[in-house]
């Protein structure tokens, strides 16, 4: 009986207990109710008086060892079941988590429709140099060397160090002020009739706010031909406000002044916040600017190699954070520029 007991002892705590299984059958094997536990119990009878009590303490030990063993385990296969994913393994048919895309910036999809809108009256795009020259951006424009129009811009100028060995002073670089710069780039390297336009980054030295930014976008339209007036300028902005803004948009010119257009307008429409009925961002009047408009000035045109004589046009700018303001009611400029995914995924899914 002694040597059973060691025998099913050197057995209890050998034996291999990785897995639920493996516990099941050993609590069946030595301490379930059949288990050979029981079994040596029974067998305590058989032995001799005077021996019994020594046999059965081992066999009382033996049993306790079995029964920790067995609850030690137990608990821990327990714990791991609970911390363990319910289901380890991987199902590959699940359909896959959506991956976040990117959006279309609110500023390119106002330039877009800009362009697809001016393009369906023929209309192709332009383009000309962020970094531009002084003569493009403001003689060839018709604004005079030291005259105060040049201040209705607050320029950034590029500092250009001399060209060695050259005697001529060094041209004059700045930012581009606006995209009417491109209309002299375009009228110079094309003969008439010229239908474009220029959308683009232009940049003044200005405070940022919620109404300004010292980098901002516009798109000019620049329509030369023979015979063309100031009608042509009309219905071309009627078509453009109703397509962009719908068909119940009023337009108005009011008299104005620019360097490079004689006669000038300003263009305003109906304030789409309001509906013309006045509030805080039209001023109470009812109506808000989107942009400068004119007869491009003769001297322009002959700047730039065209017969005033001949030829005449339109040519009008206007800013796109502008326009995408009053068509999204987007109330800060900064949000723009800030990349902030709250505001930019609001345009999900527009085209
Ligand atoms: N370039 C002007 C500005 O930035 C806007 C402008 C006015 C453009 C009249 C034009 C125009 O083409 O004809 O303030």
């Amino acid at each position: 009986m002694q040597e059973t007991i060691a025998r099913v002892r050197l057995e209890i705590e050998a034996y291999d207990l990785t897995t639920a299984e493996q516990l099941d059958q050993f609590r069946i094997a030595y301490t379930g109710r059949k288990g050979q536990l029981a079994d040596l119990f029974d067998q305590l009878k058989t032995v001799d008086p005077p021996d019994r009590r020594a046999v059965g303490q081992e066999l009382n030990q033996l049993k306790q060892l079995a029964v920790a063993r067995f609850e030690e385990r137990q608990q821990q296969l327990e714990s791991a079941t609970v911390n363990a994913p319910a289901n380890p393994t991987f199902d590959y048919t699940l359909p896959a988590v959506p991956q976040a895309l990117g959006t279309r910036h609110p500023l390119s999809l106002v330039r877009e429709e800009i362009v697809r809108i001016l393009a369906r009256i023929g209309f192709n795009v332009a383009e000309g140099p962020e970094i531009e020259d002084d003569w493009h951006n403001f003689t060839a424009l018709n604004f005079p060397e030291n005259h105060p129009a040049r201040d209705m811009q607050d320029t950034f100028f590029v500092k250009s160090a001399p060209i060695p060995g050259e005697q001529a002073p060094a041209p004059s670089y700045l930012l581009r002020t606006h995209t009417s710069p491109v209309q002299v780039r375009v009228m110079k390297s094309q003969k008439p009739p010229i239908r474009s336009i220029m959308p683009g980054r232009v940049y003044r030295n200005e405070a940022i706010s919620a109404r300004a930014h010292m980098m901002f976008h516009q798109v000019e339209a620049l329509f030369i031909d023979e015979n063309v007036s100031f009608a042509d300028l009309k219905q071309t902005v009627y078509y453009f406000v109703q397509e962009l803004f719908g068909a119940d948009v009023q337009v108005r010119f009011r008299p104005s002044f620019f360097p490079f257009t004689e006669p000038s307008a300003e263009i305003d429409i109906t304030c789409l916040i309001c509906k013309g009925q006045g509030c805080n961002i039209c001023k109470g009047t009812g109506w808000v600017e989107i942009g400068g408009s004119g007869m491009v000035d003769p001297a322009v045109l002959e700047q730039s190699g065209i017969d005033p004589e001949r030829y005449s046009g339109y040519a009008w700018g206007m800013g796109i954070e502008r326009i995408t303001m009053l068509k999204y009611q987007v109330k800060d400029l900064r949000l723009f520029t800030e990349n902030d995914l709250r505001f930019l995924r609001q345009f999900e899914g527009l085209q």
